[in-house]
C-alpha cells in the first residue's frame, strides 16, 4: 500500500500537489471509484489514470529499438532516446537510465531500466555479458583482425589495459559481426580504427541471448522476466 499522491508522482503522472484536482475531475479512480483524498493509502493495482491501469512500478525494464539520430543522454540538445518513451517516464522516481550507451548514429537493442543492480550486471565486464554488433566497414578487412581481436592483447589508443578477447565473424570483406563483453567508450569503432579501418554502420542485435525479435525501429516494450534472464546469459 502506498499514498496515492506519492504513487502517481513516482510514476511520473503528475506532481503530488496536482493529485487533488485530478481526483476531483475524475481522472484518477481506485477500484473504479473516486478516492476520498490524495492521501488515501492504495494498492497500485487498483488505481486507474484516465481509465488505464498504471505503468509498472519500480523495477521497470524496457527494451528499445534505437534509431539513428538519438542520443543516450538526459541532457543533450536534440533528440534523446527518452523522447521515444511516454513523457511521464522522464519524471519517474527512481529515474530510468539506459544500460550503457549506444552512439548517436548506432541503431539497435538498448535496455532502459530503473534497476541499478541489473544495470550493473549487464554493464560490468566481470559478468561477461556478450553484446553482438553488426558492422559495415569502409574498407576491406586486411586479414589479421579476427586473430587480433580474439587474442586479448589489443590495446586501444590512449588506454593501458588490453581488451578482453572479442569474437569476429566475417560475412564478407566489409560486413562482419563482432561480439564483445565490455563496453568501453566507442569500443567497436575504435577497434576497427586500430586496424586501419572505419565503421560506416553499427547495429547492436543482441545482448546475452536477447534479440529485438521483430520490435520495429523507434518502438519499445517491457521485458518479461524470462527475457531479462536471456539478456543476462553470460559467455560460456
Ligand atoms: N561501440 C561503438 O563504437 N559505438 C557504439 O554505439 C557501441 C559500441
Amino acid at each position: 500500500m502506498i499514498r496515492l499522491d506519492r504513487l502517481l508522482s513516482n510514476r511520473g503522472y503528475c506532481s503530488r500537489s496536482e493529485v487533488k484536482d485530478l481526483i476531483r475531475h475524475g481522472y484518477v479512480l481506485v477500484n473504479g471509484e473516486k478516492p476520498k483524498g490524495a492521501d488515501a493509502n492504495v494498492d497500485p493495482a487498483t488505481v486507474t489514470f484516465e481509465g488505464e491501469a498504471l505503468d509498472p512500478g519500480e523495477g521497470l525494464i524496457l527494451m528499445l529499438h534505437k534509431p539513428a539520430g538519438y542520443t543516450c543522454s538526459h541532457k543533450e540538445l536534440g533528440e534523446v532516446i527518452y523522447d521515444l518513451l511516454p513523457e511521464r517516464y522522464s519524471r519517474r522516481n527512481p529515474p530510468l537510465s539506459s544500460v550503457g550507451r549506444l552512439d548517436k548514429d548506432t541503431t539497435g537493442l538498448l535496455l532502459v531500466t530503473d534497476d541499478g543492480a541489473l544495470l550493473h550486471k549487464l554493464t560490468s565486464p566481470k559478468y561477461k555479458v556478450a553484446k553482438l554488433y553488426e558492422v559495415e566497414l569502409e574498407s576491406d578487412l586486411r586479414g589479421d583482425e579476427k586473430a587480433l581481436f580474439a587474442s586479448g592483447t589489443l590495446v586501444l589508443e590512449d588506454e593501458e589495459d588490453a581488451l578482453e578477447p572479442a569474437e569476429l565473424s566475417i560475412l564478407d570483406s566489409r560486413h562482419v559481426t563482432l561480439s564483445i563483453t565490455e563496453g568501453r567508450y566507442h569500443q567497436v569503432k575504435r577497434m576497427f580504427e586500430a586496424v586501419g579501418n572505419k565503421v560506416l554502420r553499427l547495429h547492436r542485435s543482441k545482448i546475452g541471448e536477447l534479440t529485438l525479435e521483430g520490435l520495429p525501429e523507434g518502438e519499445f516494450r517491457e521485458l518479461t522476466e524470462s527475457e531479462v534472464q536471456l539478456a543476462l546469459k553470460a559467455q560460456d
